[in-house]
């Protein structure tokens, strides 16, 4: 599939997390082979106030192309000025959310509360796309909940503004993270429009991802949860999709060397308190399934310098 001026192939995303996907672990997913990767909602507010920690979100340097930077806003005015300062800061492409349920998101009519009101998505869309020379994505649920299916309606209304791209998580705002994707949805979407569709939503092995294509006829596929700690994912299910071949889980030492390195660039990029206290969730997920992992993990969530957090990863090997 083509976005602008790129050629993906059949892409396989990091999906955009919150308090997750920061430059470090970007780095990190894209040192062990991923290709496509997305930075965490950015409130368009913020960054238009110029505040410093937004603005941190934005630095995309030294990071390869598509840099793709995901906003979240109500107004579509706003939307827009944040959409032009994101471009400065070199985005390549500007993907909306339509799909946090996150309560305070909603709230302020931000995020899946969009999902109730189709003009003002298509508004903010149409907006953003007049605003950029950059192609505009958006990412979304079905619905707010059951009763109100809207993926079909949306779709077709922000490919028709000019929108490039869809990211289809298949599940409804009332759903958070429970039950199950509803994979058949991101099919209707896909049979839909004419522009590419992501289907996202419960992959968590490579073979998902293939099962996901097949059943859907999506254009590529995102990838969550399931990365967390483990940032191969994303190149080993690109690689089956490419080839067909699964290749070998990383080992322990491979998986504690990657740790290492994340723990350095968080560090690097967030300062030794703020870095240590969001690695250590990282860290508990590397070691997710290791031999004594539930008194790791206690060891490493009371770890108070990067020095134990060094002396704990190391031990393990
Ligand atoms: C911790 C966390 C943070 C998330 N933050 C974002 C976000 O910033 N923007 C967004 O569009 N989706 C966000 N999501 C949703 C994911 O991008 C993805 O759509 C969802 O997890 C389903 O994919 P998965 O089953 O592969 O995890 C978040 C999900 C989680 C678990």
């Amino acid at each position: 599939m083509r976005l602008g001026v790129y050629d993906l192939g059949v892409p396989v995303f990091l999906a955009p997390l919150a308090g997750v996907t920061d430059k470090a672990f970007r780095e990190t997913v894209c040192s062990v082979g991923g290709k496509y990767v997305w930075t965490e909602m950015i409130s368009d507010k913020a960054l238009t106030y110029q505040n410093s920690r937004t603005l941190s979100m934005l630095d995309l340097r030294g990071e390869a192309e598509p840099r793709i930077v995901q906003l979240f806003g109500s107004d579509p005015e706003t939307m827009a000025r944040a959409a032009v300062l994101a471009v400065e800061c070199s985005a390549n492409v500007i993907d909306i959310n339509m799909g946090c349920p996150a309560p305070k998101i909603v709230k302020n009519s931000e995020g899946a509360a969009l999902l109730k009101d189709l003009p003002r998505a298509q508004a903010i869309a149409s907006a953003v796309v007049q605003a950029v020379k950059v192609p505009v994505t958006v990412k979304m649920r079905l619905g707010w909940d059951d009763d109100k299916i809207v993926a079909l309606d949306l779709a077709k209304g922000l490919e028709s503004v000019g929108v490039q791209m869809l990211t289809v998580h298949a599940r409804t705002r009332d759903q958070f993270y429970s039950g199950y994707a509803d994979w058949d949805w991101i099919g209707r979407v896909k049979n839909e429009v004419n522009i590419p569709v992501i289907g996202n939503g419960d992959v968590f092995k490579p073979e998902d991802a293939s099962r996901l294509i097949e059943q859907t006829g999506c254009d590529g596929v995102m990838i969550g949860r399931g990365a967390l700690g483990n940032p191969w994912l994303i190149l080993r299910t690109q690689h089956f999709l490419n080839y067909g071949e699964l290749l070998p889980e990383p080992h322990m030492e491979e998986r504690i060397r990657v740790a290492l390195q994340h723990l350095d660039r968080v560090l690097c990029y967030k300062g030794e308190r703020i870095g240590l206290n969001e690695m250590r969730k990282h860290a508990v997920w590397y070691i997710k399934g290791f031999n004594k992992a539930a008194q790791l993990r206690d060891e490493i969530m009371q770890t108070k310098t990067p020095e134990e957090m060094r002396s704990i990863l190391n031990r393990i090997v």
